[in-house]
């Protein structure tokens, strides 16, 4: 199968260095496909540049989130994320569905390459653990007998699915038979996108863990540090047009 990443982006001085990280481990995985979603008006001129050098066959989108969900505390990336779920549909919508798997691939986290080994074989949806997040070194399902029984988690408990986005994976049927199946701002708290998201195609019984039974982590939710640019100068005092 094809695993299709969906890729929120934004525009801010570590974007490239972000994408160029993402690129690399991406370049290493067969068949992917990158679907790159702009949070922007249009497709920027960095971006367009850069993909169109990266060496992967990808699908370059753009929608604007609306002012209003731009504040702290706020979700993100919604938008961007059911773009990415729009174009797959409507690729797919007069073929039978070829086999194909899709994440959420968040632009500044760390992905290990046995982490595409182990979702390829996703059946409906699939989940391993994440590291560095909910304020613990890593969060996990816990697994009996093979399936989910519950979370290891210290944020949030209560979480239907105690789970960070980049946490899970979903096979390209089961987003086509669920054409209805989104990423809501009605409702939705941070945090709770995942949940609110999953339960409208799966339930925690039809899990398939994966990594060795939840046991290993494969990928980070790494974050990186906002960059001082104190010594930036007012006005473009440099001679020559630097591509940054
Ligand atoms: C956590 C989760 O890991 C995210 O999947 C979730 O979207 C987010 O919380 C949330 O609060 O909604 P966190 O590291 O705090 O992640 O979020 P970011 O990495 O800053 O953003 C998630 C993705 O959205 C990134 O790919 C980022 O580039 C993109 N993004 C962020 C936008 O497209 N627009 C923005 O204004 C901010
Ligand atoms: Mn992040």
């Amino acid at each position: 199968p094809t695993i299709y990443a969906i890729t929120p982006t934004y525009s801010r001085p570590v974007q490239k260095a972000e994408l160029t990280r993402l690129a690399n481990t991406f370049r290493q995985v067969a068949q992917l496909h990158w679907i790159l979603v702009e949070d922007a008006a249009t497709r920027s001129e960095l971006v367009s540049r850069f993909l169109a050098r990266a060496g992967l066959p990808s699908t370059h989108l753009h929608v604007p989130t609306p002012r209003r969900y731009k504040r702290p505390g706020l979700p993100r990336a919604t938008e961007q994320r059911n773009a990415g779920l729009a174009w797959l549909r409507q690729r797919h919508q007069h073929q039978h569905a070829q086999p194909g798997v899709l994440f959420f691939a968040d632009d500044d986290n760390t992905y290990s390459l046995e982490l595409f080994q182990e979702m390829r074989t996703t059946r409906k949806v699939s989940v391993w653990p994440v590291g560095l997040v909910g304020g613990r070194r890593y969060e996990r399902p816990l697994v009996e007998n093979g399936k989910v029984v519950g979370w290891y988690t210290g944020w949030r408990a209560d979480r239907p699915f105690a789970i960070d986005m980049a946490g899970f994976a979903v096979s390209l049927q089961v987003i086509l038979s669920n054409p209805k199946a989104v990423f809501k701002r009605r409702g939705s708290q941070p945090g709770m996108q995942e949940s609110d998201f999953l339960k409208q195609i799966t339930t925690v019984e039809e899990l398939e863990p994966k990594a060795n039974n939840c046991t290993k982590v494969l990928v980070w939710h790494t974050r990186t540090e906002k960059v001082n640019l104190a010594n930036e100068p007012k006005h473009h005092l440099d001679t020559v047009r630097i591509e940054v």
